[in-house]
């Protein structure tokens, strides 16, 4: 006979559709360690209630970590008879407690209940993906210190632009993160309210505490409105966005790691333990981790895409549709809890060519810019300033021909601003040097924008 919380007003057993459709301990199993924790605060606010004698609060507490350790030794088991999460901790309670196990659920549903749980669970993995997160930032600037004197091409519209530092690159892929990281630090906040207290939606005539409740769970105050706390999913939707944002940050990390790791590029060697082979091509060194980082972020997005569709035009207060919010709000989890150390591993890994991109930094006429900038500087206006290189650069493409390569004739023959001493900017080192105002490419700017990083971080 299946174990149902609700069994008293049925004359028949549910049809085996119903049951298979309704069935959810599959994937909430995860819950019970939260829901545990919720139930032992649950008993203590019973307690002081007077609705638990000191006597039967001392058993209850018994049983629910005996229930708690039997869960964690793979004892004690949900079977296809439980419901969820809740109906199969409660067969577990009376199977140790007998009918005193039938108190616990005085003043409480499993509408708040699963509220409480999703929240909980949500605060703990959230830490880790943190830890992840700043794992993944201390890669990047590790690599982005050893190279922040390496001039790299840098780009726009994927055409070679103007020199950058290479550490300026990769640091720019850790701001991204670390606005990931303030979010969810944001997210935080929001979420730590307690939904347990608000019952099925009205609260309890019973004199609980939800504020007690909520100290305990670690949360910062008890749900304002009941049927807000047991409607309100936005902590899941909330999340979800943030991993999304997560995921697409990988995703634009890892589809420039694909590009810099092609024979085209050769900007990095992946290390062999974050690269893969082809089971034809006996040669094939392929970056799997960096499109998988991408390719999973879709995921992620359709997770959020998920959860907003859910909750779109639901009535208050609790609809049975909410038992969705927990699959994607969980295969987001392990999505990132599974990306993020890859990536890491991947970044920090990998080895830089210096001699490629220093070699290919200028390319492309990528010092186009400081050539007018100097006309700039000399009071030539910059509309004629780019006019002027802008000829130039056709001419040298004409005659084959690079910026550095013409003599003192060609360079007159062009423009009169063209003299001779102008080919002082022309040297990539200058470039980056140069630009070392705020924010700047200049290899000391970068040296100081990791510092400020590397302290945000310091007290992440
Ligand atoms: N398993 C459900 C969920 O995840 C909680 C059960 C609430 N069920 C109900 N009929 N009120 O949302």
């Amino acid at each position: 006979k299946p174990m149902r919380l609700w069994g008293g007003r049925f004359e028949g057993g549910p049809a085996d559709a119903l049951t298979r459709l309704s069935v959810s301990v599959q994937f909430d199993w995860r819950l019970a360690p939260y829901d545990l924790l919720a139930s032992r605060a649950h008993a203590r606010v019973l307690h002081r209630a007077g609705l638990l004698t000191d006597d039967e609060l001392a058993r209850m507490l018994g049983a629910l970590d005996d229930l708690e350790q039997a869960c964690k030794a793979g004892e004690f088991r949900p079977t296809v008879a439980d419901e969820d999460v809740h109906t199969a901790l409660e067969r577990g309670l009376l199977e140790r407690l007998g009918t005193l196990g039938g108190k616990l659920r005085a003043g409480r549903s499993r509408n708040d209940q699963v509220a409480t749980d999703l929240r909980l669970y949500l605060r703990d993995h959230v830490r880790t993906i943190v830890s992840r997160l700043v794992e993944l930032e201390t890669a990047l600037m590790s690599q982005a210190e050893a190279h922040a004197s390496t001039a790299a091409p840098g780009m726009t519209h994927l055409q070679h632009a103007q020199p950058v530092s290479f550490g300026h690159q990769l640091l720019a892929h850790v701001h991204p993160l670390t606005r990931d990281i303030d979010r969810l630090r944001d997210w935080d906040r929001r979420a730590a309210i307690s939904p347990l207290g608000s019952g099925a939606l009205a609260g309890s005539s019973l004199p609980l505490d939800p504020q007690a409740v909520a100290a305990e769970l670690g949360f910062d105050s008890a749900a304002p409105n009941s049927m807000d706390a047991v409607a309100d999913r936005d902590f899941a939707a909330e999340f979800l966005f943030c991993a999304a944002m997560i995921g697409v940050h990988l995703s634009r990390l890892g589809e420039e790691i694909v590009l810099w790791a092609s024979q085209e590029f050769r900007w990095i060697e992946m290390d062999d333990a974050y690269s893969t082979g082809s089971s034809i091509m006996p040669q094939k060194k392929n970056p799997d981790v960096a499109e998988l980082a991408r390719g999973k972020s879709g995921r992620l997005i359709g997770a959020l895409m998920s959860m907003l569709t859910t909750l779109k035009g639901l009535p208050l207060t609790y609809n049975r549709d909410l038992q969705e919010d927990k699959e994607p709000v969980f295969d987001a989890v392990d999505t990132l809890l599974l990306v993020l150390p890859a990536v890491s591993g991947l970044v920090s890994t990998m080895r830089v060519n210096t001699a490629k991109l220093e070699a290919s930094a200028p390319d492309g006429f990528a010092l186009a810019t400081d050539l007018a900038e100097l006309l700039v500087r000399k009071g030539v206006p910059f509309r004629d300033a780019h006019e002027a290189v802008g000829h130039l650069v056709v001419w040298c493409q004409v005659n084959d021909k690079d910026l550095g390569d013409l003599t003192d004739d060609e360079l007159a023959k062009v423009s009169p601003h063209f003299t001779p001493d102008v080919r002082d900017v022309l040297n990539v080192a200058g470039a980056l040097a140069a630009r070392k105002a705020h924010g700047g490419t200049a290899p000391d700017r970068v040296m100081d924008q990791l510092a400020a990083l590397r302290e945000t971080v310091d007290v992440q």
